[in-house]
């Protein structure tokens, strides 16, 4: 019998910090009402706290990829403890862009929580139900063949990366944009290659969140299986415009 402790540690912090309870977009911030709205208001300066994002599809899109359950977890407590933890370190104030908190995140200790907030953010926009995603534009297919030769050849470089004997423990798979060429590599925790100091450094256009929470319900642990079933629900269409925007030194935006 598996397990599931470590899909039950996260609620309990999620709900501890006022502003988690909104897990609403900014356009909805306003709806905020009673308790959590007085804190909010008695908050000094502009500060305004990190929200969940809704997902852009339903908990069951993504099947048989990844499960419904598994996204509704990983969604609504995981990534949501994330929001509570880095809002919880800032204490709402002083809350750049979340892309611009990854440059420092590892000398101020934000990688954790503030990365655990950006690559989800990512996660989500850069999955999308099974023939929905399109396929790579005709300019980062050409990249795609010129680094690696062939999108079955990223795909074979991805796995080997993805898999616990190259990403041990928790992590991410990451492809980034390195000046004008691309690269594949790993991050632990909630690193990302955007954080000075990562141990590849570069601008992030699509990740997969490797940690157990990401599929254990599913695959226990035939992890490889989950990185194989990943290329099916890959948003090309959105990953084609981060690359756009990478070539031009901009990182995805949340
Ligand atoms: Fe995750």
């Amino acid at each position: 019998m598996p397990s599931y402790a470590f899909l039950l540690a996260a609620p309990a912090l999620a709900l501890r910090h006022p502003m988690s309870m909104t897990a609403q977009p900014p356009s909805r911030r306003s709806f905020v009402s009673g308790a959590a709205a007085a804190l909010a208001s008695a908050a000094a300066g502009p500060a305004v706290a990190y929200v969940l994002p809704d997902l852009p599809y339903d908990y069951a899109a993504l099947e048989p990829s990844i499960d419904a359950a598994t996204m509704k977890f990983h969604h609504d407590k995981h990534h949501a403890t994330y929001i509570a933890g880095i809002n919880g370190k800032l204490d709402e104030k002083d809350q750049p862009p979340i892309a611009e908190l990854m440059k420092d995140a590892k000398a101020k200790g934000f990688n954790n929580a503030g990365g655990g907030v950006y690559n989800h953010d990512l996660f989500w926009k850069a999955l999308a139900p099974a023939g929905k995603g399109g396929a790579p534009s005709k300019a980062l297919a050409a990249a795609i063949d010129k680094k690696f030769g062939s999108l079955d050849k990223l795909k074979e470089e991805w796995a080997a990366l993805g898999a616990p004997a190259s990403t041990f423990g928790s992590g991410w798979v990451w492809l980034i944009v390195q000046g004008k060429d691309l690269a594949i590599c790993n991050s632990p925790n909630q690193d990302n290659p955007l954080m000075k100091g990562a141990a590849t450094e570069g601008i992030p256009i699509l990740g997969l969140d490797v940690w157990e929470h990401a599929y254990y319900l599913k695959y226990q642990n035939r992890r490889p299986e989950y990185v194989a079933a990943f290329w099916d629900i890959v948003n090309w269409n959105q990953v084609n415009e981060w690359y756009d925007d990478a070539l031009a030194g901009k990182a995805p935006q949340f």
